[in-house]
């Protein structure tokens, strides 16, 4: 694995997607036996999509993941889509069938939004109510999570801050919904300014459908693209990508 000092962070640039889902585990374990080390506890929002998959078989059946704290974690979701709770398309059902489920940890530090399909509005503003509840927030506060793990689609959107949509420019809300013209599709979304309260956010960037717009994000000061949104306030900042998606890095060392 490369490692390079980025503009928007530190950039992990692995051989292949096998080693990806291997190093995102390490680094994930480690921040998440750091926390617990520190406070007890842990804060997670995890990502949706397909790429995380690649990261949890690790998480589960390496000696590292073994050895991890996962009882003291509370796991929430980064975005969910407005579907049933049961439908594959469901961002924390998948987490639990691929992750979560196999932990065996209390249903009491699972957190995944409710109602989503039925009502996104009255979803987003429960999902908030939790979340303020779970941090102990003032009106105006924003939760500092432990550890937030994003994807990021072809065209620049993370967790579903996605180009061009209303939730973008949020900068009151915790949690949002928001409407994808693109998809026709509603979403339940944490806002920039939560994101950016995080302690760690680590992206996971695979293949190369991405690497034309990777390497707008992560090397262009020209910002264009919801990903380059993401500027911690005072956290940690890694981005986790295989050589596919780094094809079109200037910077990547493979492409030196
Ligand atoms: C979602 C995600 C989204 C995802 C990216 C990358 O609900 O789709 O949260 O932000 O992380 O679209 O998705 P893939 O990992 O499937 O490429």
């Amino acid at each position: 694995m490369d490692t390079l000092n980025g503009k928007r962070g530190t950039v992990h640039v692995c051989k292949d997607a096998a080693e990806l889902g291997l190093q995102c585990a390490r680094s994930f374990v480690d921040s998440v036996t750091e926390t617990v080390g520190k406070t007890g506890q842990c804060t997670v929002a995890l990502s949706g999509g397909h790429t995380p998959h690649l990261m949890y078989e690790h998480l589960l059946s390496s000696d590292f993941g073994k050895r991890a704290p996962w009882d003291k974690v509370h796991f929430f979701i980064g975005d969910e889509r407005c579907v049933a709770v049961d439908s594959p398309e469901n961002n924390f059902n998948n987490a639990r069938d691929q992750f979560l489920n196999r932990l065996n940890i209390p249903a009491s530090h699972l957190h995944p939004t409710y109602n989503q399909d039925k009502d996104p509005a009255a979803s987003a503003l429960s999902y908030e109510k939790t979340v303020k509840q779970f941090f102990g927030l003032k009106d105006g506060e924003f939760p500092r999570f432990d550890l937030i793990h994003l994807g990021m689609g072809p065209d620049g959107h993370c967790a579903s801050l996605f180009p061009e949509s209303k939730a973008l420019t949020e900068g009151k809300r915790i949690v949002t919904e928001n409407f994808v013209e693109k998809l026709s599709s509603w979403r339940i979304t944490l806002t920039f300014p939560t994101i950016n309260h995080a302690s760690n956010v680590m992206f996971m960037v695979q293949g190369e459908d991405k690497s034309e717009v990777l390497a707008e994000v992560l090397e262009s000061d020209v910002v264009s693209y919801p990903a380059q949104h993401i500027v911690l306030e005072q956290g940690k900042l890694q981005w986790f990508i295989d050589r596919a998606a780094a094809r079109d890095m200037c910077s990547a060392p493979s492409n030196r």
